[in-house]
């Protein structure tokens, strides 16, 4: 069964401006904005997700974004070490709850910029992990030591995409969708050599985030107005439910964002 690591939005907003989406003056709507993380919530618990929930906490507004909290390959989790100080502040917040939820928390050095798994998502065995805009390249290849798997770094080229979760969505051992624009040229060939099965996002749906799905089974859970993807998608033998979070894609996230997967993605192979 999936198990879903999410945070409450009771204190999200736009409060500071570290991506190109987010702008202090398109501040986000909060009754809206918690109507739309409760239709995640309820829609991920009735495809059979497990979700478990970080206290939100005042001052936090994107605590609510826990696929930054750290990469979690099995009993352990590597932390995040934020770039940006304002999001600095909730790595302690992560590193209690992993904590006390029974993980092995390890800690990369502190002058390596690393944010979890908004950078870091398996495809299959292997580690395919985005740097350059938020993490480290060398933070990679100190994940790649520590869990002792291959690790493909790929650089990001695009502020829009300024994490991996963004632009590339792992569906199953040797399949995903990507953004190809997000990728510098040999980022593109890499994941063209290495994952037979690509499927391409189309612009508008990239815009809307479509690649920040969260996949469960068969199931995809995005943005509403990712309705080419949707279609790709549904060829391609899956289901996709598109669910309006627009108030979350004015801070740059959309599902994926919104979700730790704590037992394996599907798609990974541990
Ligand atoms: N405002 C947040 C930031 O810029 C959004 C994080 C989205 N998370 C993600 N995994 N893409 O850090």
């Amino acid at each position: 069964m999936a198990r879903i690591l999410m945070c409450p939005p009771d204190y999200y907003g736009i409060e500071y401006e570290i991506n190109p989406w987010m702008s202090r003056s398109r501040g986000a709507v909060s009754a809206r904005a918690r109507q739309q993380w409760q239709e995640l919530y309820d829609t991920l618990q009735h495809i059979g997700a497990t979700v478990e929930l970080v206290p939100p906490q005042p001052g936090l507004p994107d605590l609510v974004f826990t696929a930054n909290a750290g990469l979690v390959f099995r009993q352990q989790v590597i932390l995040s070490h934020f770039r940006y100080p304002q999001r600095q502040r909730e790595e302690p917040v992560f590193e209690a709850w992993f904590r006390t939820h029974g993980f092995e928390v390890l800690r990369l050095p502190q002058d390596l910029f690393f944010e979890g798994a908004g950078d870091a998502l398996f495809c299959g065995r292997t580690l395919f992990a985005g740097y350059r805009i938020r993490s480290d390249c060398l933070a990679h290849q100190e994940v790649a030591r520590r869990i002792g798997r291959e690790v493909l770094p790929l650089e990001l080229v695009n502020p829009h995409f300024y994490h991996l979760d963004t632009c590339f969505c792992p569906l199953a051992p040797g399949q995903a969708i990507y953004y190809p624009p997000a990728f510098d040229s040999y980022a593109q060939r890499v994941l063209r050599e290495r994952i037979p099965e690509l499927m391409v996002c189309p612009d508008h749906d990239a815009y809307r985030f479509g690649c920040n799905a969260v996949v469960v089974g068969k199931f995809v859970v995005l943005n509403a107005g990712c309705d080419a993807l949707a279609e790709l998608l549904r060829r391609a033998g899956y289901q996709p439910i598109l669910i309006p979070l627009d108030e979350f894609l004015k801070a740059g996230g959309s599902a994926k964002c919104l979700t730790l997967r704590l037992d394996g993605e599907d798609a990974a192979i541990w």
